[in-house]
């Protein structure tokens, strides 16, 4: 009898310790460290998911040269690409199609084959517009993207609609009711790496321009009219950090020193990238594609009928670089042309000071670096 019960602890402990070692990832690791050693400031990743995040498809045929007649002399109705030579025009169709349409359709899932001028399909409606924000992206935000860029794959990976977007979310009740609304808390959520906290970091955060300040800690120790943070406001901070981090498969020492979560001096220059990061996403979601809210069919809005959105998972994918740093825009050219603005920097970001207007400086001595 004692045999069988040691026998069989010694089976649960097992089964136990499989189903423990279950939850860990197994295979290689790489570890890099990124500040003083003893402080924590390490990040290890997963080389397999790395390589499996990182994959690139390669182009349709080799890139052709941009001599040649224009697009808009040869095609009826090119309001975006009217400057791209017509073989690369082509070229990039051809890539479109690979990056966007499913396979079985094709070109015919933007277009109606008997007349390719026709805007009678809402997807060439929507690509067009797409277009615009890509190119919006890679010249306006290389405070972001850098010189690497991004094109229609950086999001779609070959799917119609990418897999990571984000939409209101079902059971968000108005946020004025007091009765029987969670404010989302309480409610364990990927989004926010199952902690009990608000699950819809992104509604306030990253949608136009009307954003709501992502702050946590009072910027003076006095009641001012500065300290406006809430206790609420601090937890849907912490909630997009939890997002922030897990979209790029790092902790949150990538941009962060412990010693103080707010100084801009003490942050990694990353930091200083995830700010334009935000500010990017926020100019997408609101100028590009909620103006597509009229165009596109219920079946592609969330349970409120806004259209799906992006976040930093719709191209890092649990990357700190989308497609491991790979640029894909030497295939496409045409994706990087267009005005470049540089945005505005805004107050309480990374290097801000004089540029602020005097009624929303901090005092010196109690800047962003304290
Ligand atoms: C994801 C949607 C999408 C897919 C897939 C797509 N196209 Fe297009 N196509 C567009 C958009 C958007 C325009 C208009 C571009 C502009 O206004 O600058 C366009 C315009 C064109 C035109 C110009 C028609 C005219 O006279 O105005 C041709 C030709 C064309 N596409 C061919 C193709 C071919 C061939 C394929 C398949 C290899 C293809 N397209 C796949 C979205 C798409
Ligand atoms: C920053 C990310 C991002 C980039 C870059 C991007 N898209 Fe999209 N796209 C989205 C999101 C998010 C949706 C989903 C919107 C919805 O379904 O409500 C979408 C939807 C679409 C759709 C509608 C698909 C359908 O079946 O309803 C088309 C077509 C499309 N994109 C084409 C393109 C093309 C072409 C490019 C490159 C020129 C591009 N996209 C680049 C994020 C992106
Ligand atoms: C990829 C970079 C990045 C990572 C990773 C990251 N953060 Fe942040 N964090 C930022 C940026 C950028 C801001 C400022 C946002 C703004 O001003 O719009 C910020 C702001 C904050 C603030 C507010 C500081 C203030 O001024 O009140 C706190 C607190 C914070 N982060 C905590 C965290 C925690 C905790 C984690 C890990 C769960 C984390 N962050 C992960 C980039 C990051
Ligand atoms: C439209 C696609 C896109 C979206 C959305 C996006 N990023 Fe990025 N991000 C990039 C690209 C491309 C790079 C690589 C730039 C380079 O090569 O240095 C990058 C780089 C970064 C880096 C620098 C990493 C490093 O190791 O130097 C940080 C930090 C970052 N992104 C944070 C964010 C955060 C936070 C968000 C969400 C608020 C976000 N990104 C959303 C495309 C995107």
């Amino acid at each position: 009898m004692n045999g069988l019960v040691t026998r069989l602890t010694i089976a649960t402990g097992l089964g136990a310790t499989v189903l423990l070692l279950g939850g860990c990832e197994l295979g290689p690791k790489q570890t890099q460290q990124t500040g003083y050693r003893g402080a924590g400031l390490d990040q290890i990743v997963d080389v397999s998911h790395i390589q499996k995040a990182a994959a690139i498809p390669a182009a349709p045929y080799a890139l052709p040269d941009d001599s040649g007649p224009r697009a808009s002399e040869t095609y009826q109705n090119v309001r975006v690409l009217g400057n791209v030579s017509t073989e690369r025009f082509n070229h990039l169709m051809a890539e479109m199609n690979q990056w966007v349409a499913p396979p079985e359709q094709g070109c015919n899932y933007c277009h109606n084959p008997e007349n390719m001028a026709s805007d009678e399909k809402y997807t060439k409606v929507v690509a067009r517009r797409m277009l615009q924000m890509t190119r919006n992206i890679n010249t306006r935000w290389s405070t972001h993207v850098k010189q690497t860029g991004v094109t229609c794959y950086t999001c779609h990976r070959g799917n119609a609609v990418p897999e990571y977007k984000w939409a209101l979310a079902e059971g968000t009740l108005d946020p004025m009711a007091i009765r029987g609304n969670k404010h989302g808390q309480n409610t364990p959520d990927k989004n926010v790496g199952y902690a009990s906290l608000p699950s819809d970091p992104f509604a306030e955060y990253l949608q136009g321009a009307g954003a709501k300040n992502i702050r946590v800690a009072s910027s003076s120790p006095f009641p001012s009219s500065d300290h406006i943070v809430s206790i609420k406001d601090a937890e849907k901070s912490y909630g997009l950090m939890m997002h922030v981090s897990t979209a790029l498969g790092v902790n949150c020492t990538y941009c962060h020193n412990t010693q103080s979560f707010r100084a801009w001096n003490l942050s990694r220059a990353q930091r200083g990238t995830a700010y334009y990061g935000i500010r990017m996403v926020r100019d997408i979601n609101g100028d590009y594609i909620n103006s597509l809210r009229s165009v596109f069919p219920a079946n592609r809005k969330g349970p409120h009928g806004d259209p799906y959105k992006v976040n930093c998972t719709t191209c890092h994918q649990g990357l700190s670089k989308p497609l491991g740093g790979v640029s894909m825009l030497d295939q496409a050219p045409a994706l990087r042309e267009g005005p470049p603005v540089a945005p505005a920097q805004q107050e309480g970001g990374p290097g801000a000071s004089k540029a602020v207007p005097a009624a929303f400086r901090r005092p010196a001595a109690m800047t962003d670096n304290k």
